[in-house]
């Protein structure tokens, strides 16, 4: 009872003790940061004594170096500049200011006149810092010694104080999804994180990630990683290659890998040695590449194959395919087209001597010879119908004549055949003209 009765009175000084204005207080951040162009929120929330007012009762003022009016709720004449985010109906004073310049680096106060209450002006006052540039975003999680294979997770990160307006971060370059978030700091402080998560491999190697803040106002602040340095397993390029020639072939091997690889190369599964005879091979290495070159006699080179290898794994390419073409394809076609070749050309050649001895038998037949100047002697003397012995061009006329025999006799013409043993004869011209030509059919 009587504690009951203490704590009661207690509470009772305390009030009287208390000044009136006990409950004006305004919490706001004490200091902000704020970038040039770009927007700022100045969180802000407030109390008064008493019960709640509607928010038509509550006038807000916020000055800048005590009274310099930024923003009054109830002169929209100095609402370009600024603007309330805040209810005030819900105690919420927060100040938007949507484009800082260099002259709002100040220290600002926030006034409340409240219809039918009082008014009061809250000692409070954060001070703004104005930066010209934006300050660059940071990289977390970031490793340049890498291995193939893993998965890398890589966070970059900005703060502001423009959460109406935020930065974006963009990755240069994005091997993956990205996760956007953004989180409050507290104080007015707002935070951008972005989060890509890939799988290394070999094409990371001697790349370099970057992040860029991107702000809506145009600015930009970007941080690059260190490049990174992948160890990776060999990866035989595909310009490697087989080259058979008919004595021998020349193979080369190119890979890729960190740390450099050992090649081996294998003949059939015998692995091939530096002091092995009619063999020759040859190594070449430049940072992230190694070639070799193997040549040897072609009867060796039926299944080849190259091998590389560093402490992260084996890479193995084979050749056999070019070999065993080059055996079981290439000789029976060049033999077949060969043996081709021979065949025409051989019957071009008897073709060849064959006419050759027909023209030489018809030169020299007498009759043959006759002929020409007969028909000539015909012509002139207009025994043969003009028309169809002189429309028709000589040459054309014999052409397909096997034999042709002439006889000043017709009657005498078939017996004629005997210079041809197969073949019948029969009579080009109609029986009017004695002078009888035959032509084989
Ligand atoms: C005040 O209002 C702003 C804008 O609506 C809001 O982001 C903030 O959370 C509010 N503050 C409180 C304490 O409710
Ligand atoms: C070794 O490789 C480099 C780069 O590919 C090339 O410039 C150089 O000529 C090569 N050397 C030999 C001996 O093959
Ligand atoms: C070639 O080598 C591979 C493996 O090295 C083997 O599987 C294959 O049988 C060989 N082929 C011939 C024709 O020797």
């Amino acid at each position: 009872m009587s504690i009951i009765c203490t704590v009661f009175f207690l509470q009772v000084c305390l009030q009287a003790l208390l000044p009136v204005n006990a409950d004006w207080t305004a919490r706001t951040p004490r200091s902000l940061m704020a970038l040039k162009d770009s927007c700022l929120v100045i969180p802000c929330t407030f109390n008064y004594p008493g019960q709640s007012k509607p928010q038509s009762d509550i006038t807000a003022i916020w000055y800048q170096n005590e009274y310099t009016i930024l923003y009054q709720s109830d002169k929209p004449e100095t609402q370009g500049r600024a603007a309330l985010v805040g209810n005030l109906e819900h105690k919420n004073c927060s100040l938007w200011i949507k484009q800082v310049k260099k002259e709002d680096g100040v220290s600002y106060k926030l006034r409340l006149e409240i219809r039918n209450l009082d008014k009061y002006s809250f000692p409070s006052s954060p001070h703004v810092t104005v930066q010209e540039r934006p300050t660059d975003p940071q990289l977390l999680g970031y490793r340049s010694d890498l291995t193939e294979g893993e998965l890398l997770t890589i966070t970059c990160r900005t703060t502001h104080t423009c959460i109406v307006n935020p930065p974006t971060l963009l990755w240069q370059p994005q091997f993956d999804m990205v996760q956007e978030e953004h989180r409050m700091l507290g104080e007015g402080e707002w935070e951008v994180v972005s989060k890509q998560t890939f799988l290394v491999s070999a094409n990371h190697h001697q790349k370099a990630v970057s992040c860029k803040a991107q702000y809506p106002s145009g600015q930009e602040a970007r941080i690059t990683g260190k490049t990174f340095s992948v160890l990776y397993k060999p990866e035989i390029l595909p310009e490697s290659n087989c080259v058979f020639h008919y004595r021998q072939f020349e193979c080369q091997c190119l890979v890729r890998s960190n740390p450099s690889a050992v090649i081996t190369w294998y003949l059939s599964d015998r692995k091939v040695k530096q002091t092995d005879v009619d063999i020759s091979l040859n190594f070449n290495l430049s940072s992230s590449m190694t070639r070799s070159l193997l040549v040897g006699p072609t009867s060796l080179g039926a299944n080849i194959s190259c091998t590389a290898s560093n402490k992260l794994g084996v890479t193995q390419l084979g050749f056999h395919g070019y070999g065993s073409w080059y055996q079981s394809w290439i000789v029976p076609t060049a033999a077949a087209v060969g043996a081709l070749f021979i065949l025409l050309f051989t019957a071009a050649v008897i073709g060849c001597i064959w006419k050759r001895r027909k023209k030489d038998q018809i030169k020299k037949d007498p009759d043959i010879a006759v002929l020409k100047t007969a028909r000539q002697e015909k012509i002139k003397n207009g025994i043969h119908s003009k028309e169809s012995f002189l429309t028709a061009n000589s040459t054309e006329l014999y052409v397909n004549v096997d034999f042709i025999k002439f006889s000043k006799h017709r009657k005498s013409a078939p017996s004629s055949g005997k210079k041809s043993s197969e073949g019948s004869y029969q009579s080009v011209f109609s029986d009017r003209y004695d002078d009888a030509i035959y032509q084989n059919y």
